[in-house]
């Protein structure tokens, strides 16, 4: 399962990404917002918390940049989440930080793009290794502070 949410700048990005996932045979579970104005970090609270719990096992967050998104879910203890504008981070992220939420802004990207990139992001698998050591660095990071 997937968990997606954006805010009032999103919503037709994701309505598009939503599609174009659930044709690849994906399962979303969509935490809004509809369409009414809201404030991302309450739906980036609400799609992170699908992640750490389990329930889902990645996020995809958009608003107008990515960035308020990325912003409110790196404070959350276990998320990971990349703002992507193209292909090579989007695969990156996924190969060296396991990165476990995908951040967008619809304001910046084309939606073909960010469909194509939702799609990288979802598929590539985390390298281990000697990113394992860095991504324990990260955890303890937010141990520290
Ligand atoms: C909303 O107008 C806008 O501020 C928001 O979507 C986002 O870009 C914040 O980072």
């Amino acid at each position: 399962m997937i968990a997606i949410g954006c805010d009032h700048a999103g919503v037709e990005m994701k309505k598009a990404i939503m599609e174009t996932l659930i044709e690849k045979g994906y399962k979303i579970e969509d935490l809004g917002t509809d369409g009414a104005p809201c404030d991302y970090p309450v739906i980036a609270e609400a799609v992170c918390e699908r992640v750490i719990s389990g329930s889902c096992e990645k996020g995809i967050l958009i608003c107008g940049t990515g960035i308020g998104m990325s912003m409110a879910a790196n404070k959350i203890n276990g998320i990971r989440a990349a703002l992507c504008s193209d292909s090579f981070s989007a695969r990156f992220t996924r190969l060296h930080n396991d990165a476990n939420v995908m951040c967008l802004g619809a304001r910046v990207l084309g939606t073909g793009l960010a469909c194509e990139l939702a799609e990288i992001f979802l598929s590539t698998g985390f390298e281990g290794g000697r990113h394992q050591r860095r991504i324990d660095l990260i955890a303890g990071l937010e141990e520290k502070n």
